[in-house]
């Protein structure tokens, strides 16, 4: 049968055993990846993670409307919700620099870590903000983490927040692709939201290198199967644009903006669609071809 473990037996089991650790011991399971959240581990330099996170921070500005300079203005006492940061908050503690209030960061796996490497990236990103805002991230990047009355890290295993009406503004990046339970989420993210509180999100919905010669054809792989695979690690969830849309309104938010920021071609679409697993063959070609977007939505006042 299509989309089962003898399609490719070699890396069903492979996949099959770290998931098993995974599920048991994510702890284990992330220091053995050696996982940051933007890759492996060792492979960037302190410079290109600060500057990660200030483009990270410049993309949110944009995609919110908000112009650099009117940042502060916007986030003058306002309180902030992200769903996984990775192994550092770069972005929180920016947002913090910038006049939040607090930021709370969710993660499901314990990726955070203040390395060496870790520390020279914040104190780059301190050192390039103007003084005000330098004075008040370098206040609580100082000790062995970051003061959680600033910048509060949240492991839990569900990834969820817990929240209640405390948040004004959530985001993420490259996360809502990994979450377990997408309707759990957004079902989190409007508990947290005040009134009137808005969401914004980048998602990729790209294989994270698990496609052969298709960008689509890990999407032929069945649901049973991938999970056993992959459900314990944080992989591609594989959910498409159609779901989203279906999570925000039993969530009760409100109907989303959602922007591609890649299209796979017509010739992937065609290609993969006699394949497809179960779920995935109600999608018309155009939601199909949806690689990434940006999702903007709000907490109804
Ligand atoms: C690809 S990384 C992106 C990290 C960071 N946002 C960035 O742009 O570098 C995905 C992040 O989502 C986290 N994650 C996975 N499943 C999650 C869940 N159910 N709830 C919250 N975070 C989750 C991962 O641990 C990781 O921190």
């Amino acid at each position: 049968m299509r989309g089962g473990p003898l399609d490719d037996p070699a890396r069903f089991l492979r996949a099959f055993a770290t998931n098993q650790l995974a599920r048991i011991s994510p702890a284990a399971y992330v220091k053995l990846t050696g996982q940051t959240g933007r890759g492996e581990a060792g492979t960037e330099s302190a410079e290109s993670i600060a500057a990660y996170f200030r483009e990270c921070f410049e993309d949110y500005a944009r995609e919110l409307d908000v112009p650099l300079a009117r940042m502060p203005a916007f986030l003058e006492g306002k309180v902030l919700l992200e769903y996984g940061p990775g192994d550092l908050p770069g972005v929180a503690l920016l947002m913090y620099a910038h006049g939040a209030r607090k930021v709370y960061c969710v993660d499901r796996f314990p990726l955070v870590a203040l390395s060496d490497k870790n520390r020279h990236a914040l104190a780059l990103m301190v050192d390039g903000l103007p003084s005000d805002m330098r004075a008040r991230a370098a206040a609580v990047s100082r000790g062995q983490a970051l003061d959680a009355n600033a910048v509060e890290y949240i492991v839990r295993a569900d990834g969820l927040s817990g929240l209640d009406a405390a948040i004004d503004f959530v985001f993420s990046r490259a996360v809502l692709e990994h979450v377990n339970d997408l309707d759990a989420t957004f079902r989190d993210m409007a508990r947290a939201l005040r009134p009137g509180g808005r969401a914004l999100h980048q998602v990729d919905l790209k294989s994270h290198g698990l496609h052969k010669a298709n960008r689509l054809d890990f999407l032929t792989w069945r649901d049973s199967v991938w999970d056993l695979m992959y459900s314990g690690k944080g992989f591609p969830n594989r959910h498409r644009v159609d779901r989203y849309r279906e999570a925000i309104a039993r969530a009760g938010l409100a109907a989303p903006v959602m922007r591609a920021t890649e299209l796979a071609r017509k010739d992937e679409v065609d290609d993969v669609r006699p394949q497809l697993a179960a779920r995935f063959r109600g999608l018309s070609d155009d939601e199909l071809a949806w690689l990434g977007f940006w999702l903007a939505t709000r907490m109804p006042e």
